[in-house]
């Protein structure tokens, strides 16, 4: 048997089969488990998931190779749309692979549950009576969920905050809860609910709203590599790099794109692993404002020897247990090609791959540009749209990128030609 290991070089050059033996091979996959690359989620499954359903719908699944994180190989699952990406996180990886790879570190998994009081008359006093019951709200809270109080999690600290707003002054109590391995929506949202008439009762208040809150500020993962100078092409490059870099940190208009980027990787493991990728959007973007601007979630400088050292820090809420991730069977597969054992490690492969993504789109920026990178694709797509099939599709998107114009009518012509 070959040896298992996720540099793998060339890979985007072998044919579909081959690529499906190769990670068959490297996280064990049985036949059956095979077979779901290639099938449907069932009408059924589907339509018990949400409402109104007519069909399914499908997006291409890609693997990431070249990954290292904390010394352990992966093959990372990438859902997307969007060509480019998963080549980018690709080479991110194998330049970062240079220097022993990404090293993460994770918070545990803490969520905030939200509750709004409203119509107290003395806020202070009000304050005082939630916190002198603070234990028995919490034990409270901890009776709605005896399964993840067992396995060391459950509610486990409650905070009080004092906010004005244009409707008076209200009280927003912060429940805490240690989710372990789920994303931990369902088990925060009940526990905020089944506190709100004790609340009430205690301080005279109105509770409204009463949820969990995406900006899972408590829930921070960190990623960071050293990115080798001599193979980005020397320390002008590096330079040319952290000179891109710092617009994101000083524009809110490019660190929007800039952020983008790193969610062009996060969001594709998040829907690969069929976890709540709205979330984790929220949650990051907001966690990239937590200053009073909106700035890059990455951060970037030379190490004394003049390699780039990058890092990334986020919220990520993302669970391996419960949700879609446990129904949808190609999530279950994702999982399993991960080989990933806690909710934990999968955040630490989320931040890992959002810090490539980034890295790829700022070193390709900072000098050829991402047109390059997008042309090969596109081009075959145009291809296929001038009505070119088999290997007609890749003698026109070459002689297309050769010329440097992906035009759809001229595409048509070079068909004409060969044909
Ligand atoms: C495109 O999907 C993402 C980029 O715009 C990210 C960036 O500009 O850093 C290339």
């Amino acid at each position: 048997m070959s040896k298992k290991t996720s540099k793998i070089s060339g890979f985007y050059k072998l044919p579909v089969k081959k690529r499906i033996e190769i990670v068959t091979n490297f996280s064990d996959l049985s036949e059956e488990e095979t077979k779901l690359f290639s099938s449907c989620l069932d009408i059924q499954t589907a339509d018990r998931m949400i409402e109104n359903v007519l069909g399914t719908f499908e997006l291409p699944l890609g693997i990431a190779v070249n990954f290292i994180i904390n010394d352990k190989e992966y093959l990372i699952p990438m859902v997307t749309e969007e060509s480019s990406v998963v080549a980018a996180a690709s080479n991110a990886a194998k330049i970062a692979d240079v220097k022993g790879g990404f090293k993460t570190e994770c918070s545990e998994p803490l969520m905030i549950g939200q509750l709004q009081l409203l119509k107290v008359d003395d806020v202070a006093d009000a304050t005082q009576k939630i916190l002198k019951h603070k234990k028995q709200l919490l034990d409270l809270a901890n009776a709605q969920d005896k399964v993840l109080v067992n396995f060391g999690g459950g509610a486990k600290d409650l905070e009080v905050r004092i906010l004005d707003s244009p409707i008076g002054k209200m009280i927003v109590i912060h429940i805490i809860v240690d989710v372990r391995d789920a994303m931990g929506a369902n088990a925060v949202n009940t526990m905020c609910e089944a506190l709100a008439p004790m609340l009430e009762e205690l301080t005279g208040g109105k509770i409204r709203l009463k949820i969990l809150s995406n900006l899972a500020d408590k829930r921070i993962v960190k990623a960071k590599a050293v990115f080798d100078k001599r193979t980005m092409g020397g320390e002008k490059v590096v330079d040319a790099f952290l000179e891109s870099y710092i617009l994101a940190v000083i524009d809110p208009y490019r660190a929007a794109t800039h952020n983008k980027g790193i969610m062009n990787g996060i969001d594709s493991l998040i829907i690969a692993t069929g976890n709540d990728f709205r979330a984790i959007e929220a949650g990051a973007h907001a966690y990239a404002a937590r200053n009073g601007q909106y700035t890059s979630l990455t951060s970037y400088k030379k190490d004394k020897n003049g390699n780039l050292v990058g890092e990334i820090e986020l919220p990520v809420a993302i669970g391996i247990v419960g949700g879609a991730g446990n129904i949808n069977p190609k999530a279950k597969l994702c999982k399993k090609i991960l080989g990933i054992k806690t909710a934990k490690e999968l955040s630490e492969i989320v931040a890992a791959l959002g810090l490539a993504q980034n890295f790829a789109a700022v070193f390709a920026l900072s000098t050829v540009g991402i047109q390059k990178g997008h042309m090969s694709l596109h081009a075959k797509n145009i291809a296929v749209m001038a009505g070119a099939s088999g290997k007609q599709i890749d003698i026109v998107a070459e002689k297309l990128v050769k010329e440097g114009k992906i035009k759809l009518d001229r595409a048509k012509e070079i068909l004409e030609e060969i044909k």
